[in-house]
């Protein structure tokens, strides 16, 4: 659908219209019979790691012990198409960077548009409280082989309120299951969910919070996206062209989507805290071991019929995360990059392999001296690119960022370690990281593979070998069996 303003916008509604116009793409692998015992997260990983883009969503059923229906959505974001569908873009690109170029200019012109609250939805259908309360009549997965628990929440949507003025955050944060009635919520220091909570135990005060499980996928990305203080509520509203339909929680009050497929109600306390992890993480590693972490006493459990779990177990690259972390968070460093007036940003890309901002390439054309390494230092220190990053390289625009080979060929022809190196010392971390530093630090390395901007000025660096376009062009007409 395109709006008046000439925005595309996505026209499925919902994780179900979701999955009928990925079927249709045929995207969609249905598995039945495997179990929530690592076999889930077993084969999505097998079916991801060397697909380079191309693997499926993958939708399990008859989960033995379940009833027919009472189903896990693994891989929705792992391909370009259906993360282009989600966003409501052209399902098609020449390179990896243009989605992100889409994405960018979409989110550049966003207007959000708040939720809508209706009095019913089909979250509604199944209202359990109590002594009903259990959280495992979901077929929820140990997804890594090392995991001490079973994680209900990984492709899901946390939602807490911001005590001071009100505005809710959506936040992918994982959720282990302790027993059927206490689940963990783990936020990392920084994160929005995080300073919402340290705000209401500095005060003494309970935080509640609407864990989804099942829900838009639009609302997955957003809440896994480096994102300003504005909630995704109204982000993904604005990228729609149209408002969220929203039920209040009963317990909570929140907003919780009227379509949304399971949705866990509860509140963390201060003080009550029990051992988190180990699982298998995002840099690949069962890094952070065993912690202890507020959880969540749940209150409410509210789910559709037939209800779909969705889950986004990460591991050693590249996992289902790798496209979506690589389009949303570059999304979010080329808009920093426009907001403090850098010129001339033709891609930016978060590599999967990295993954995400731990190896970011800024392809530009260089305009002046120091251009290249301006882009370095804002690209690493934005919002959208601090996070836990390691590698931060800038390329000229004859290299596709998106592409790896020519970036690496770039690091190993246009860049001299003695002056093209910036180290950025005791930055935002992850103890996610292996190397993390006491304090919860890191460093990281800036690295300027430009071509030395006075030879590219009085044209002393080599000519690249290289067809040119005319031969190309004559070529692939006059051998078009050769290059269809
Ligand atoms: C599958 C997946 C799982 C994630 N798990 C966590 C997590 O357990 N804790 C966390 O702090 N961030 C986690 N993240 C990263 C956050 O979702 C991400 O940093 C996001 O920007 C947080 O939202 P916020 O900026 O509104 O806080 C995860 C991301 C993905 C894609």
């Amino acid at each position: 659908m395109t709006s008046a303003a000439g925005a595309q916008q996505p026209t499925y509604r919902g994780l179900r219209g979701w999955l009928d116009a990925v079927d249709k793409l045929g995207e969609l692998e249905r598995v039945l019979g495997a179990s929530w015992d690592a076999e889930m997260g077993g084969i999505t990983q097998m079916l991801t790691e060397t697909s380079r883009g191309t693997a499926p969503a993958i939708l399990f059923d008859d989960v033995p012990g379940y009833p027919k229906g009472y189903r896990t959505l693994y891989g929705q974001l792992s391909s370009i198409k259906r993360i282009a569908l989600t966003l409501g873009l052209p399902l098609e690109y020449e390179r990896k960077v243009d989605i992100v170029q889409r994405y960018h200019a979409r989110m550049s012109e966003l207007k959000p548009l708040k939720p809508r609250y209706v009095n019913d939805g089909p979250v509604f259908e199944n209202v359990i409280e109590s002594d009903e309360i259990d959280v495992l009549k979901f077929p929820v997965p140990r997804h890594h082989e090392a995991d001490k628990a079973r994680f209900i929440g990984t492709a899901c949507a946390v939602v807490t309120k911001d005590p001071d003025d009100g505005w809710y955050n959506l936040g992918a944060y994982r959720s282990q299951v302790y027993d059927g009635r206490t689940v963990g919520c783990q936020i990392t220091e920084g994160k929005h969910g995080r300073i919402h909570r340290d705000k209401y135990f500095a005060r003494g005060e309970p935080m509640k919070v609407v864990i989804l499980c099942g829900q838009d996928p639009l609302l997955f990305m957003l809440s896994s996206s480096p994102l300003p203080e504005v909630s995704e509520y109204d982000i993904a509203g604005g990228l729609r062209g149209e408002p969220i339909d929203v039920v209040r929680g009963p317990f909570t009050g929140f907003p919780i989507p009227a379509d949304c497929e399971i949705a866990i109600e509860g509140e963390t306390v201060p003080g009550q805290v029990k051992p988190e992890g180990p699982f298998g993480e995002w840099m690949g590693y069962y890094s952070d071991d065993t912690q202890d972490r507020p959880y969540v006493n749940v209150k409410t459990i509210l789910h559709r019929n037939d209800p779909i779990l969705t889950c986004a177990p990460q591991h050693k690259p590249v996992d289902e995360t790798g496209l979506l972390k690589g389009i949303a968070g570059a999304s979010q460093i080329w808009q920093a990059l426009d907001a403090c007036g850098i010129p001339e940003v033709l891609g930016v890309w978060n590599h999967e392999a990295g993954p995400a901002t731990r190896f970011t390439a800024i392809q530009l054309r260089q305009r002046y001296p120091g251009h290249a390494r301006q882009a370095l230092h804002v690209a690493c220190a934005c919002q959208g690119g601090a996070y836990a990053g390691k590698w931060t390289v800038v390329v000229d625009d004859d290299i596709d960022a998106g592409d790896l080979d020519q970036v690496l060929w770039a690091m190993c022809t246009r860049f001299d370690p003695n002056v093209d190196i910036d180290l950025v010392q005791k930055a935002w971390a992850s103890k996610r990281d292996p190397l993390y530093l006491p304090g919860n630090f890191n460093n990281r390395i800036l690295i300027d593979a430009c071509i030395p901007y006075d030879m590219k000025l009085k044209g002393t660096f080599p000519k690249v070998v290289d067809v040119s376009a005319d031969l190309r062009g004559k070529l692939r007409a006059k051998f078009p069996k050769l290059f269809h």
